[in-house]
């Protein structure tokens, strides 16, 4: 687990994160690790932590900080526990399309938020696409806002997470990703959300028949590097580092639109049953979110940025 496995021949940084090794995200990663060996002309490596085996995003994002882990990817929702700002990008029907997303994501505010972390010792190198989140339940089926009455529902652990399900009536039980198909098996939560390719490859799908495409927030993945290991790399490396990451998220964009499509085969060969609702209903229910949500002016602001790029 320590950052640099071999200082003399080649540098090896460690990566974790807590997808499968099937998922369009590890393919990123994957990516990631090829352009880093082919820039440095192997002098550097990754080595590839999948499955949460290092513990969950918020451990991982911990192991970061010490130095112990070199980097990762977790979404949005949990770096916004360490820096506020990353809250804003979970807001409900905040992004006008992917174009739209991608512009911003790429563009001045989605570099500043990068930078943002490195106070807290992460530092952002891009962010990777996980399309957008919606609603999969397990007894019943969910056709609009007031289906969702009454269920539990599994929520990443911010604070837009928790309050975006409650608006719409259901009651949300944070937990980790990993623990989440034991815990609808068990009845412990009855749904949960996601984007397609997350739904399939944690085969939550096997308990979970029913998906509501709602699609109430497109909240991206973040690619980090703890500063502590990124000081100890030369500069040529850290330019390495950078370039490898920004490629391989333009790689990423493409493993991702091909498992979204093959993620909806899979799922309606299975049996499960999608709903197209009137996406109006829920975005009625959540509009509060880019006006009152927020009291400070730095994230209304961030908001009235986003809102106004092109
Ligand atoms: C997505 C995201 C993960 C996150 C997961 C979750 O799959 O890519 O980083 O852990 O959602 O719901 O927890």
């Amino acid at each position: 687990m320590i950052a640099c496995e071999r200082e003399t021949e080649v540098k090896v940084l460690t990566f974790a994160h807590n997808l499968p090794t099937s998922h369009p995200v590890h393919k990123g990663v994957e990516a990631f690790k090829t352009h880093l060996e082919t820039l440095s002309g192997g002098k550097m490596s990754i080595n590839i932590y999948a499955n949460g085996n290092l513990g969950t995003e918020r451990e991982v994002l911990e192991l970061l900080q010490i130095g112990s882990v070199s980097m990762t990817k977790v979404s949005a929702s949990a770096m916004s526990n360490f820096v506020p700002e990353y809250l804003v990008l979970g807001i409900p029907y905040l992004f006008r399309d992917k174009e739209h997303f991608f512009s911003v994501l790429e563009g001045k505010i989605g570099e500043k938020l990068l930078e943002k972390g490195e106070y807290v010792w992460l530092r952002g190198l891009c962010f990777y696409d996980a399309g957008s989140r919606s609603f999969y339940t397990k007894k019943k089926p969910v056709k609009k806002p007031s289906d969702l009455e009454g269920l539990k529902i599994r929520v990443m652990g911010d604070r837009i997470s928790v309050s975006l399900v409650q608006s719409l009536g259901a009651a949300p039980t944070p937990m980790a990703f990993g623990e989440l198909y034991t815990a609808l098996q068990q009845g412990v939560v009855d749904g949960a959300e996601n984007n397609a390719p997350s739904f399939v490859t944690s085969m939550h799908f096997e308990v979970c028949k029913y998906y509501c495409l709602d699609e109430h927030n497109y909240l991206p993945d973040v690619v980090l590097i703890g500063t502590k290991t990124l000081e100890k790399l030369t500069s040529q490396e850290q330019k390495w580092v950078f370039e490898a990451a920004k490629l391989s998220a333009q790689q990423q964009k493409k493993f991702w639109e091909e498992a979204e499509i093959e993620s909806m085969e899979i799922l309606k060969a299975s049996g499960v049953e999608f709903f197209f609702p009137n996406k109006d209903l829920f975005r009625a229910k959540t509009e509060f979110f880019k006006t009152d949500f927020f009291k400070d002016e730095k994230r209304l602001k961030i908001i009235e940025e986003i809102e106004q790029s092109k």
